[in-house]
């Protein structure tokens, strides 16, 4: 059982307009970008409300859907006639970025990762509730096979973060601020303070206890998440917003599930930066 993606340029894609896919990486740049890249389920919409808090210095905002700033969705002259600064996110590999974002040297990228068994079991949750986009009415005994072979839109977690990783090792003037869905989880109130360091605003204490209560998951769920429509149709439970743990992939993964995830990462991430953290022998 497979499930439908937009093939373009020898890619996968989710299913968007072609127009919207097409000249991504001819996407001007500007020197005050900010942008946020992230394989689909690493917690992005999460780390999208807690950008858009700190660079409006304030929560007394409602935070524009995470999907208006996105590089892929939303067609390229579109997001080239947003006002600066610009807060753009997107879950293109490494070699599809906007070329002009390594020219600008003044971009600055945040890059989240989450461990990808994790991400596996979101994942699957995703694309079977998002049925009217992606037509996949496979069990989750099968997906992970789907995962772990990179045949699902943005393809194979191990590609997109071995590209990211060499990526950023290769652009040492790149500015980049990297972080993980286990990290924020653990230490909300020091990621937030990190991220306004990487982002050069002023925050004081009462300003992160806001951010930290208004991005917690029950919030998010209760306000994102019963606003959520896709295709017109609103979903019986939010898609975006399912548990928000680290560690739900225990409740999914069978022993030999997890046997067949081990041989693919041990192969896949070998020596990468994401080996040492989400390495299943610790
Ligand atoms: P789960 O499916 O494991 O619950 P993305 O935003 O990149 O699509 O990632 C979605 C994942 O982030 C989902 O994981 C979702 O529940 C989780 N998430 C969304 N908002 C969150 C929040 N405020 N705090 C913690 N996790 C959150």
């Amino acid at each position: 059982n497979t499930l439908r993606v937009k093939k373009y340029g020898g890619r996968f894609w989710p299913d968007f307009p072609s127009e919207s896919i097409i000249g991504v990486e001819s996407l001007l740049a500007r020197e005050d970008d900010v942008i946020l890249v992230s394989y689909p389920k690493s917690g992005s919409h999460w780390v999208w409300e807690i950008i858009c808090f700190l660079m409006a210095g304030t929560t007394e905002i409602v935070v524009a859907d995470k999907e208006v700033g996105m590089i892929g969705l939303v067609r390229p002259e579109l997001l080239e006639a947003q006002p600066s600064p610009r807060i753009l996110n997107t879950h293109a590999h490494f070699e599809l970025m906007p070329r002009d974002v390594f020219n600008k040297k003044t971009c600055k990228l945040i890059y989240v990762t989450r461990d990808p068994r994790d991400v596996a079991v979101s994942y699957y949750n995703n694309h079977k509730k998002l049925v009217q986009y992606y037509s996949y009415t496979g069990h989750w005994k099968d997906y992970l096979t789907l995962y772990l072979n990179g045949q699902v839109d943005y393809e194979s977690w191990f590609a997109y973060t071995r590209g990211w990783e060499q990526g950023i090792r290769d652009n040492p003037d790149l500015l980049v601020h990297v972080t993980s869905y286990e990290a924020l989880h653990y230490d909300i109130t020091g990621e937030i303070y990190r991220l306004a360091k990487f982002l050069g605003v002023e925050v004081d204490a009462p300003l992160v206890e806001q951010i930290v209560s208004e991005t917690s998951f029950a919030t998010m769920r209760q306000t994102k998440g019963a606003r959520e429509i896709f295709g017109g149709v609103r979903p019986s439970s939010p898609v975006m917003y399912r548990k928000g743990k680290v560690g739900d992939w225990k409740n999914w993964f069978t022993v030999a599930q997890s046997e067949q995830f081990n041989a693919v990462f041990d192969q896949e991430m070998a020596g990468t930066k994401a080996f040492e953290l989400y390495s299943h022998s610790k």
